[in-house]
Parts: structure tokens; C-alpha cells; sequence
């Protein structure tokens, strides 16, 4: 299956790595389609040494399509993704807009990769922010069940699209010539700045992106009972996410065995000599496909708690290597 393959949001900051990483990962077609907005369709891009041209998405695209990587925004998610389904295209979707539905799997290969059996058509790729954080989370818990998260985000500019690189860039280049730069991506500046909120006011004083970081660990993990505290922060960093993990464990966890669980584990890369400075970094970490920890250590506030420091390429791992394994485990 899947010999006619498409990309919807072809030509956004997660769509170009989708392309690359079809590229670069040889994945198996016969046909490939670029899908993007009226102000893409037209223009030209290369993949494989070919030429081609970007389609409008548009409902009878998927008469020919066997399965579609869409990375487009929620709204355009909720409308494309059933002109797809009812024509037979199996959908992975990696917009937040189905994550959460009952009938559609959200799937992190090194963590739940038996959900996707009994899809429906649509198999969802979680919330960057959430899917390095379940990766990183996942040896701890088969080894003693995670009672509760407290983690704290670093979160790069590129988790906000094309708009929102920009306006790191941009917004950075004014400030030193000290000119004002109109913000498209965040509601404050973001040049040598910090802002404590990605997403809108959503549950109990928590944003949306920080309910996703709950909702979508308790759906991935099948566990309602895993407690997750979230603050999710937006810093003037390019890309990759770094973030603050604490978990708490059923029995306690030492930093030596959390070490060699996380060497164990598919996905997972250590990086951790605090003597020596190493540690993850988004320098260290951008442009590859794992996740990587360190600052591995006790958590000494807590019986059974263990601390650590985690980065991930939030367009690679966070998005499109996720979405990219998914139509792997597919085909
Ligand atoms: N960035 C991340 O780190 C990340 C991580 C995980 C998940 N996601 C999710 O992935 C999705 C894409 O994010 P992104 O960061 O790549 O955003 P982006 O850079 O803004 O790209 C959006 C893409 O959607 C296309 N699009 C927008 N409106 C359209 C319309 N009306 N019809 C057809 N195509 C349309 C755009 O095409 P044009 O170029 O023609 O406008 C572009 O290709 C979002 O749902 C996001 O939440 C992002």
C-alpha cells in the first residue's frame, strides 16, 4: 500500500523536513504530491532531483492518494482530512485537531506503536513538547509506573512555523538597530525575551499547549492516572525544545539506573557529564532525530523523584520523523 503518497502543508517549516526525511529515509512510493495554500500552489520545489509542482489542496487531490503526511494548521486539518477519509486516503496528521478523538490513535513509535492496529483512517503524531517528554518517560515507566510530571519547556521559535522563525530573526535584527519589528507569531517580543505562555488560556490557568502536554501523555501511555504539571515557555531559541523533567516513581529510580534505562532504550541518546560540561543542548541536539538527556540526577525534594534535562529536534523528532515512522509502521 501507499505507492501514491501526497504531503499536505508541503511547503511549511514541518512540511520541508517531511520532504527531507521521505528523502533521506528512502521511503517507498510511486507517485508524490506537494499540497499547499493558494499561495504556494504553482511555484516549484525539488525533491529527488525532480522538479515538481505544488498542488492546492483541494477535495479531489485524493481521488489518486493512498496516504497523505498532512502538516498544516488545526483549522485546515479539520477541513481536508475528511475529503481524504472519504476517498480512502489514509491521513497521518500531525495538527493537534484529532489528537485527542477516541476513535483516532496518537501514536509515538518508541512508545505506543501497537495503537495504530485498528486505526480508522486517521493516526494522529502528538504535540512536540509531549512527544520528547513520552520518549524520555517511556524506560522510566516500564521500569516503575510514573505517578507524576513536573516539567518546565524551553520552547524554540520554530515550534511556531515559518512566521514564527522569523520573527526570532527579524524581531532580533531590529532590536539591536533598535527598530520596532511587528510580531506575527508571539503577542510579545521574543528578542531577548521570555514569555511564560504558548497557546491560549485553556483549563484551570493552564495554556493549551500546556493541557496538551497532560492530555496527550495520559492517552499515549493509556494511563489517566499519570499526573503532569506543565509550564510551557517560549525562549529565543532557533529550534529544538529543551525541557526540565521531574517524575515521580512508584519505587524509586537511581540516577545510574535511570542511566543505563536510557541507554537501553530506542530513541534515547545520554548526554551526561556535568564535570566535564556535557549536557543536550539545542547547538548540540538541532538537525537529529533522537532525543537526548542528561543533568541526570535524584531528585533530592522527593522519595521516589529522579530530575533530568531533555532536547529534541521539535520538526524532527517533535514532527516530521515522528510522522515519517508512523507511515513507516503503515507501509
Ligand atoms: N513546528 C513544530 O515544531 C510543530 C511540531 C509538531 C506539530 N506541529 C504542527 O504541524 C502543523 C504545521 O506546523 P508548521 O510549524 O509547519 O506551520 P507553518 O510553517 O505555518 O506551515 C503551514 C503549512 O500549511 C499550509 N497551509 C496553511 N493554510 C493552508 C490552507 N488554507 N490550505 C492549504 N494549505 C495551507 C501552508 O502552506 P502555504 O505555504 O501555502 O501557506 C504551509 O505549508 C501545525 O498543525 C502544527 O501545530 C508543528
Amino acid at each position: 500500500m501507499a505507492k501514491k503518497i501526497a504531503i499536505a502543508g508541503a511547503t511549511g517549516a514541518v512540511g520541508r523536513l517531511v520532504r527531507q526525511m521521505l528523502e533521506q529515509r528512502n521511503f517507498p512510493y510511486e507517485t508524490i504530491t506537494f499540497l499547499a495554500s493558494q499561495r504556494s500552489a504553482g511555484k516549484t520545489i525539488q525533491f529527488k532531483g525532480e522538479t515538481h509542482t505544488i498542488q492546492l489542496l483541494e477535495p479531489n487531490v485524493f481521488d489518486d492518494i493512498d496516504l497523505v503526511i498532512g502538516s498544516t494548521p488545526d483549522d485546515v486539518a479539520e477541513t481536508f482530512v475528511p475529503w481524504a477519509v472519504e476517498r480512502g486516503t489514509i491521513v497521518v496528521d500531525e495538527s493537534g485537531y484529532h489528537r485527542m478523538l477516541d476513535h483516532v490513535p496518537l501514536v509515538v513509535p518508541e512508545v505506543n506503536p501497537d495503537a495504530i492496529t485498528g486505526h480508522q483512517g486517521i493516526i494522529a503524531s502528538p504535540n512536540c513538547s509531549t512527544t520528547q517528554m513520552v520518549v524520555a518517560m517511556k524506560p522510566l515507566h516500564d521500569f516503575s509506573k510514573i505517578k507524576r510530571v513536573v516539567v518546565s519547556t524551553y520552547q524554540s521559535t520554530s515550534g511556531a512555523g515559518v512566521a514564527g522563525q522569523a520573527d526570532l530573526i527579524e524581531g532580533t535584527r531590529n532590536a539591536l538597530e533598535e527598530k520596532p519589528w511587528d510580531y506575527q507569531a508571539f503577542a510579545h517580543p521574543i528578542a531577548f525575551n521570555v514569555i511564560p505562555q504558548i497557546g491560549s488560556a485553556k483549563h484551570l490557568g493552564y495554556t493549551s499547549e500546556e493541557m496538551k502536554m497532560v492530555w496527550e501523555t495520559q492517552k499515549i501511555f493509556g494511563d489517566d492516572s499519570i499526573q503532569v504539571c506543565p509550564t510551557c515557555v517560549r525562549v529565543p531559541v532557533s529550534n529544538c525544545h529543551s525541557e526540565s523533567i521531574l517524575v515521580e516513581t512508584e519505587e524509586p529510580i537511581s540516577a545510574e539506573q535511570a542511566i543505563q534505562l536510557f541507554e537501553a532504550a530506542p530513541g534515547i541518546q545520554v548526554m551526561d557529564n556535568l564535570e566535564q560540561g556535557v549536557y543536550p543542548m539545542p547547538s548540540n541536539s538541532d538537525d537529529r532525530d533522537d532525543v537526548f538527556v542528561g543533568r541526570i540526577r535524584k531528585d533530592i525534594s522527593c522519595e521516589n523523584g529522579l530530575a533530568f534535562w531533555c532536547v529534541s529536534d521539535n520538526l524532527r523528532k517533535g514532527a516530521a520523523t515522528n510522522a515519517v515512522q508512523i507511515a513507516e509502521l503503515l507501509v
